[in-house]
């Protein structure tokens, strides 16, 4: 049977879809205040614990996964849990965190400067990861193979990795080909979304409307003598929660921003 109940979780219906779009909004929300409270100096435990409130506040029961605050060097840790690290001022904070909601998960993640301010150097890598996903969104539409949005981030990454020279001059084609460009995006770009985080269901299938998947790519630049000190411990996943509709995709996580103008906008207004 559970090769049936799988494939029947794969295609929510519209009660199902708008739980999840409330979970999402949730979620969003404790982003949107997470990013605003985040300062220099702070735990991230002090960060998680602000998100675990809101989610609770707002009426889910509980997460859908351990929150993941990730500061400078951890940021390049994929599955770092929330610590009792200091962040920095220069450093990256990435959070990946999502409630539950009447048994229904959301997961986002999101990317930002403690300072509120990008360098340089993030600004490039953040905007690379930005439009690797936006690649991917595009890609994800029905009839769509699974791979296809993965495929589309990998290609806008490895040429971006290329221009950034963090990867020695080559085609794109090659970098794909050897697997040069997982030194900096070891993961896949999405997994199937429902009553778990990674949720059943064939990867084999095409898309098609009403089934809910995660689009979130990532770089991650740990320390190294070949790489440019500017770029040492940047790590950077953006990650939202898409329903497959007629004609592409629905994002249900962007109550909370991405574009980085917006991020530092928000950053900028202090939270109570
Ligand atoms: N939060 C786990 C994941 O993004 O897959
Ligand atoms: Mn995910
Ligand atoms: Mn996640």
């Amino acid at each position: 049977a559970g090769d049936l109940v799988a494939s029947l979780r794969l295609v929510k219906d519209e009660a199902e879809r708008q739980t999840m779009a409330q979970a999402a909004a949730i979620s969003a929300a404790g982003h949107v205040r997470a990013m605003q409270s985040t300062r220099p100096g702070l735990a991230e435990y002090e960060i998680e614990a602000g998100l675990l409130a809101d989610f609770r506040r707002a009426g889910s029961q509980s997460v859908a996964y351990a929150s993941i605050v990730a500061s400078g060097p951890h940021s390049c840790i994929l599955h770092h849990r929330a610590g009792d690290r200091r962040m920095q001022d220069g450093e990256m904070l990435l959070i990946d965190a999502g409630c539950e909601l009447d048994g229904y998960a959301s997961d986002i993640t999101r990317s930002f400067p403690v300072s509120g301010r990008f360098s340089q150097a993030q600004a490039d890598c953040y905007g690379l990861v930005l439009a690797a996903q936006e690649a991917a969104i595009e890609a994800t539409c029905p009839g769509a193979a699974f791979t296809e949005p993965h495929d589309a981030a990998v290609r806008v990454l490895a040429q971006g990795m290329l221009d950034l020279h963090l990867l020695p001059t080559q085609s794109v084609d090659a970098a794909i080909e050897s697997g040069a460009y997982k030194r900096f995006y070891m993961h896949r770009t999405g997994h199937w979304l429902g009553l778990d985080v990674h949720d059943v269901g064939d990867y084999r299938r095409r898309l098609s409307p009403g089934m809910v998947l995660t689009i979130e790519p990532g770089l991650y630049i740990q320390p190294a003598t070949d790489i440019p000190e500017a770029f040492w411990n940047i790590g950077i996943r953006i990650e939202d929660d898409a329903v497959v509709t007629p004609k592409g995709c629905d994002l249900l996580t962007r109550g909370v921003p991405v574009a980085i103008d917006a991020i530092e906008d928000l950053m900028a207004q202090a939270c109570s």
